[in-house]
């Protein structure tokens, strides 16, 4: 196990961490910026305020927007919910007929959302391979077996770190579909992640940069952030952000100017055809260096950042942020600014444990000594232990809630990796009772497993964690969790190789029984592609990249209900689970049988079990090139002990 002291003391950039003046250079303005929402591309601006002055407000309901919001999405995800459950087979049972007797009453319509978990490209491209299966728009997904729409049905779509590159980068593109991702950048765009970021974009497609450039490119963009002339101050995921926006952003240069908060202007999403993105980070409160499950989570969505947990309790518009908030108001000499929620940078900061991997540039020799003195500089100002951080100075919260808010008295905000509290899940924000959801697809493509078994594979960590929260009273807050067995029930009764539902009966959750949402766990296995990689693999060729999604599509389905006839179908009856309880509705017998499959019946199987060896349950995809070399190189760095018990080192 290496920790970050480990690396740093191996590394050069401790020698130079004392070098003088960092070198600047003067900002280039990027006249090919492909969209225009952020004031200044990168470096956050001051804007005209908006009629009411931006304010943080309380975290007892929804945001307005979100309110107003919900008044389009929940009805039109009636049809695409009556198209997917009227393909599948409910023996006798009208489905459609079912939505459609509902009418338009929300409170009756079930409410679905979908969770992608972190584990670095490993959960992007799992993650991918699940959201395509959902997906109406992917090609053969509304084919019989098939569960295509259930991303049409959905009102909420979480992702955090690995998870949160997937989510954000589709909609930082348009709402665009995996398919025609993969499909449409083999000249180079996005998702060309044979190119690690230390490397750079491949150039072609949209990008036309060399190597030097693109260094010089990240540099600049930060560093006309850190001038921008409001004490913004810069951490290693801006860097990192930045970085990853040049495979995740489908516009030049990595779409400096691309706000998490113009999501609200995209057309499918303004007009509720697609669902909510929300991306998840930890707070890090000032002086904690080990993340705790009691910390507080903090969701981004297109409206606003902030918590329901009564830690804040608070939250603040994301287009606003950077301005400099204090006792919940803006003060009138305060002027409003607006670009700090580059997406890039959310991104970077759901993912913030893998910002060190930035720090590998300094080993690269084409990389600019002024890049190197700024990754240097920071190191000094922040300091060894807390380099996974994301800084986000203003603090909106600041003086807010001063009895529950740790970071009530900090100029500074730091964020961190949405799994660092081990929930690698993102089920905050879709168990909170106000957003009444009643299902949530969860992926899991955790990193669990270690040997003697094969690692790299969940085991239910995630849900434990987020169980275990939900347990106890001082941070869960109303929100309720199903009951979670043990990892080694898991693995004993097989519950993380195949879909497994729970919180079947709707009164056994950890409170309030009437919210508890129902779990479809969806664990990533081995179906035609051992996608068990490590999470530090930071290059994937795109057969590789190809081979993962296809395997992940393969879980979702069950290889197109080819491993049990009545998948399908079975995911509708856990679509309609809870509505059926709602409005009293008769379960169809084809839907008990499903629960009886499917639901954890609350057997324990605590023993150790013997190592976890998945076999493939279909035919093996052949990845090797036909001259058989190359393999990607796997490059690992050291993560702090703290993490390690959730991520596997390489
Ligand atoms: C909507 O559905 C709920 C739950 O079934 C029911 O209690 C309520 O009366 C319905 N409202 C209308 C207007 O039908
Ligand atoms: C975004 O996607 C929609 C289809 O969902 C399309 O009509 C629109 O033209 C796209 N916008 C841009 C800017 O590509
Ligand atoms: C990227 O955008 C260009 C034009 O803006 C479009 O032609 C291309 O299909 C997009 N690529 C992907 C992968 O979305
Ligand atoms: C932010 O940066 C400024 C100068 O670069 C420094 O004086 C200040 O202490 C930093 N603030 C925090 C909270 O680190
Ligand atoms: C519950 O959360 C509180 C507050 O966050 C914390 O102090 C306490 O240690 C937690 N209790 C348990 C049993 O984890
Ligand atoms: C979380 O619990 C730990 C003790 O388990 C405590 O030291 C810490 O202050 C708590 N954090 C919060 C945010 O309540
Ligand atoms: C959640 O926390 C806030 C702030 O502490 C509190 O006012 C509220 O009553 C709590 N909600 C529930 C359901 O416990
Ligand atoms: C499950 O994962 C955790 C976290 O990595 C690990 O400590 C534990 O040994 C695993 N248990 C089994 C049975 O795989
Ligand atoms: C399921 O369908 C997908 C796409 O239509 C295909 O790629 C995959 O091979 C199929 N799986 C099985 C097991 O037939
Ligand atoms: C519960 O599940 C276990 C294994 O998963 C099975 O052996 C047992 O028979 C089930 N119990 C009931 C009451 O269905
Ligand atoms: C019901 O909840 C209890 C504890 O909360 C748990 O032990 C039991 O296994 C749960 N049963 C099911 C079927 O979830
Ligand atoms: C792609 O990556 C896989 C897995 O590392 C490797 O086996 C294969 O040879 C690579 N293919 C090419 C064309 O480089």
């Amino acid at each position: 196990m290496k920790t970050v002291q480990h690396l740093l003391a191996a590394s050069a950039l401790t020698s130079l961490a004392s070098s003088s003046a960092v070198a600047r250079r003067e900002y280039d303005d990027i006249t090919r910026r492909a969209t225009n929402q952020a004031p200044n591309g990168y470096a956050p601006a001051k804007v005209d305020c908006p009629s009411t002055r931006p304010s943080i407000r309380v975290a007892n309901g929804l945001s307005n927007e979100e309110t107003e919001w919900l008044k389009k999405r929940r009805p039109n995800t009636i049809q695409p919910m009556k198209d997917l459950l009227g393909r599948l087979d409910f023996e006798g049972f009208d489905a459609a007929g079912y939505i459609n007797k509902l009418g338009e009453n929300t409170t009756a319509l079930p409410n679905v959302a979908i969770a992608f978990s972190g584990g670095g490209y490993r959960a992007m491209t799992n993650g991918a391979g699940n959201l395509a299966a959902f997906d109406s728009r992917t090609s053969g997904s509304t084919e019989k077996g098939h569960i295509g729409g259930l991303l049409q049905s959905a009102t909420y779509i979480a992702g955090l770190s690995g998870g949160g590159w997937l989510v954000g980068s589709i909609y930082a593109n348009n709402f665009t579909s995996v398919q025609n991702t993969i499909s449409h950048n083999e000249d180079g765009a996005v998702w060309q992640l044979g190119n690690s970021i230390l490397k750079g974009p491949k150039t072609g497609g949209i990008q036309l940069l060399s190597t030097v450039d693109y260094y010089k490119n990240i540099y600049d963009a930060a560093a006309a952030k850190e001038n921008a002339g409001f004490n913004f101050n810069l951490s290693l995921t801006d860097y990192w952000g930045r970085a990853l926006s040049f495979q995740l952003v489908n516009a030049t240069d990595g779409g400096p100017g691309f706000t998490f908060s113009s999501i609200q202007d995209d057309e499918d999403f303004k007009n509720g055809n697609a669902p909510m993105p929300i991306l998840l980070a930890d707070e890090r409160a000032p002086g904690e260096t080990i993340i705790s499950l009691n910390t507080t989570n903090v969701e981004f969505n297109p409206f606003e950042m902030g918590s329901f947990d009564p830690t804040l309790y608070g939250f603040a518009p994301l287009k606003y942020l950077g301005s400099n908030f204090s006792e919940g108001r803006l003060p009138d000499n305060e002027p409003c600014i607006a670009g700090f929620d580059n997406i890039g940078f959310i991104m970077g900061t759901s993912s913030s444990l893998f910002n060190q991997f930035i720090l590998q540039l300094d080993g690269q020799d084409s990389v600019p000594k002024f890049l190197k003195d700024a990754l240097t500089g920071i190191l000094s100002t922040i300091g060894d232990g807390s380099n996974d951080i994301a800084d986000y100075t203003p603090n909106p919260f600041l003086d807010y809630n001063n009895r529950s808010n740790p970071s009530a008295e900090g100029e500074r905000l730091t964020l961190v990796d949405g799994g660092e509290d081990g929930q690698n899940i993102p089920f905050n924000p879709l168990i909170q009772p106000i957003r009444a959801v009643d299902v949530i697809f969860a992926v899991d493509s955790s990193a669990d497993t270690v040997p003697d078994s094969a690692a790299n594979w969940p085991n239910g960590t995630s849900l434990v964690a987020t169980y275990q929260r939900s347990t106890n009273a001082t941070i869960q807050n109303g929100t309720a969790f199903p009951a979670i067995p043990d990892q080694n029930t898991f693995v004993n009764l097989g519950l993380n190789n195949r879909p497994t539902f729970f919180g079947c009966d709707a009164q056994n959750a950890t409170t309030d029984a009437g919210t508890a949402p129902l779990i479809v766990y969806i664990p990533n296995s081995p179906y035609v592609y051992n996608s068990n990689v490590s999470t530090f693999q930071m290059e994937y060729n795109n057969t590789e990249r190809n081979a993962i999604i296809e395997n992940g599509y393969n879980v979702a389905t069950q290889g197109n209900s080819t491993r049990d006839d009545k998948w399908s179908t079975c995911v509708g009856c856990a679509v309609l689970s809870r509505s059926f309880i709602r409005n009293n509705q008769d379960v169809p017998s084809v839907c008990q049988q499903c629960f009886d499959r499917y639901c954890w019946n609350g057997t324990v199987s605590s023993e150790k079990p013997a190592p976890y060896f998945p076999q493939l349950v279909g035919k093996a995809i052949n990845v090797q090139s036909s001259s058989g070399k190359s393999t990607p190189s796997l490059i690992c760095w050291g993560v702090a002990a703290f993490i390690t018990s959730y991520f596997t080192m390489c």
